[in-house]
């Protein structure tokens, strides 16, 4: 049982002390992760040698993370469903150096997820490092007016396919001996906000997910972690902000008074996949200005 030998030097180089540490259950994970390589060859601050799959990549905070964990280091493929988009993103990071591959792929379709995993399999010799389950879809509207074939094709694009692309891709995972998945939910996923109910469902339901897998795959080093944005820039939301009153009151509700950017979501993405943040896992962390936390504070005392 007791069979590795810590030395640790602690205050003044000259004083060492040893003392024994028990084996843990996965040794291969522990000794590729741990302080102790730390110290020597490991780059805690670096994805260097690892892979990903990044969902929804070409637009948005998808396009962010991929060049997020690239620049980190890190083999990427990706997915979506618009093939001149895809093959546009993939021409300009093959010319700014990053190693990003493809496929075209609808989330919401079971048969597409086989597909992209078996290409992903294929593409990354049956082991996958990293998962970013980051498509999602809106409509906004009262509760009582979803129709059932909305209420199927936002449950699939959002909960479905994460719960499935989740299954598919443990083996992988689990071969990797570090795998880390992190979705992307929203602050939907904690607070109501206006004719989301749909969307704030799916994204609740990721943020538990987050933590059953977080506990489930732990005897594999799986670390399952999300992210929960507040109002980033990108297409998705374009529209709904391009309505100025509305605009000004996100602005009000937001303490930092100003909207997010993609890269100041995927830099938490990143840093999520890195080997600095191994002891993290089940955690929803909001990317918000602090809309959150915001109770009352009124402009005028
Ligand atoms: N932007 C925000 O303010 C905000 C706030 C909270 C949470 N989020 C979450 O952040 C995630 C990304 O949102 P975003 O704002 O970056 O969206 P976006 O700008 O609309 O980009 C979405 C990306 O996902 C792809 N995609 C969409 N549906 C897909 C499908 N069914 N199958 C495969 N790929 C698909 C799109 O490409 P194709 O269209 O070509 O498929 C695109 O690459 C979503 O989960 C969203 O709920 C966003």
């Amino acid at each position: 049982m007791w069979e590795s030998v810590l030395v640790l030097q602690v205050p003044s180089p000259s004083v060492k002390f040893k003392f024994q540490i028990p084996k843990p259950r996965n040794w291969s994970w522990m000794n590729k992760y741990s302080s102790i390589r730390c110290a020597g060859k490991v780059n805690r601050w670096s994805l260097d040698g690892m892979n990903a799959l990044v969902t929804g990549g070409t637009r948005g905070i998808g396009h962010a993370i991929v060049e997020e964990l690239c620049g980190l280091g890190a083999t990427v493929h990706t997915c979506a469903r618009n093939e001149d988009e895809l093959e546009i993103c993939l021409r300009s990071w093959k010319d700014e150096g990053f190693t990003v591959s493809g496929s075209l792929c609808d989330v919401s379709s079971q048969v597409d997820r086989q597909k992209l995993m078996e290409v992903v399999s294929s593409t990354f010799n049956g082991k996958l490092d990293i998962l970013i389950n980051n498509v999602g879809t809106n409509i906004r509207k009262a509760m009582v007016d979803f129709t059932a074939e909305e209420f199927s094709s936002v449950m699939a694009t959002n909960f479905e396919s994460v719960f499935h692309l989740c299954q598919l891709a443990y083996p992988l995972l689990k071969a990797s001996g570090a795998g880390s998945v992190v979705f992307t939910s929203s602050v939907s996923g904690f607070v109501s906000l206006k004719s989301m109910s749909l969307q704030g469902a799916t994204k609740g339901a990721i943020n538990q997910l987050t933590k059953y897998l977080a506990c489930e795959w732990a005897k594999d080093n799986i670390r399952s972690n999300a992210v929960a944005p507040w109002y980033i820039k990108t297409s998705m939301v374009e529209q709904v902000l391009s309505n100025k009153e509305y605009l000004q009151e996100v602005y009000d509700r937001t303490p930092l008074g100003r909207l997010g950017e993609p890269s100041e979501v995927s830099s938490l993405v990143g840093f999520l996949c890195l080997p600095a943040s191994s002891y993290i896992t089940g955690q929803i962390i909001c990317v918000d200005g602090g809309m959150s936390v915001n109770g009352f504070y009124p402009h005028h005392d």
